[in-house]
């Protein structure tokens, strides 16, 4: 789907992800934090309206949040408030393709881009390049797997990704995690696909 596609969507079907950020981020972003990864400057890459970027900023993260579709955009900055936390968002309107940070980030977080396997693994590795020596990256969405085992999600099997399409965009990242993620969906289960990783760093 092109920008004005997505904006068609919003357009007609505003909090179509709700406002809850997905369990599994926050869950992989809490761990980074634990295992030692300071708060600092982040990405929430395809913000959409803005679940992740608005968390982040309330745990204190600096986010630039971006998303091509200027409609999303005008839509996160209407339910953004700054009502007393410590980190902020910047909204961006851009093109997860083209699109770069001005300055290194600590952490990148994209959730539920689909994108064809080429496109998604480019997208994958720049956004590894963003990041300071031992910043994370987290890309959640849903599975080819889904399509036989899950529920929801794009029906398109070509913007579904795999293990291995993830694995090709975290060349050069040190893996945390990459595998497939179940998340109860109603009474039915929906079958995620997660790559966590981060830059290398000397030990
Ligand atoms: C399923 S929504 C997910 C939004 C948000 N990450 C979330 O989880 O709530 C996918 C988002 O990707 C955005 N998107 C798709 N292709 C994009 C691209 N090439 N550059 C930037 N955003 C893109 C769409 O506009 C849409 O907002």
């Amino acid at each position: 789907m092109d920008a004005s596609a997505w904006n068609a969507r919003y357009l007609a079907q505003p909090d179509a992800w709700g406002t809850t950020p997905a369990a599994r981020i926050v869950a992989e972003v809490t761990a980074a934090e634990d295992a030692g990864l300071a708060v600092g400057t982040s990405v929430d890459l395809a913000c959409g309206d803005g679940r992740h970027a608005r968390w982040l900023a309330a745990h204190g993260w600096q986010v630039e949040a971006v998303d091509f579709s200027e409609i999303a955009i005008e839509q996160a900055r209407a339910k953004d408030s700054d009502d007393g936390r410590d980190g902020s968002v910047d909204w961006v309107v851009g093109d997860a393709l083209t699109w770069t940070p001005d300055e290194p980030v600590d952490l990148v977080v994209i959730g539920f881009l689909h994108l064809d396997p080429g496109s998604l693994a480019r997208v994958l590795r720049n956004a590894g390049g963003w990041l300071k020596p031992g910043g994370h990256l987290v890309y959640l969405g849903h599975a080819a797997e889904n399509l036989r085992r899950g529920v929801g999600g794009p029906q398109d099997p070509t913007v579904l990704p795999g293990i291995a399409d993830l694995a090709s965009g975290a060349e050069g990242l040190e893996v945390v995690s990459l595998r497939h993620d179940l998340r109860p969906a109603g009474k039915a289960t929906a079958v995620d696909v997660l790559l966590h990783a981060r830059s290398w760093v000397e030990r």
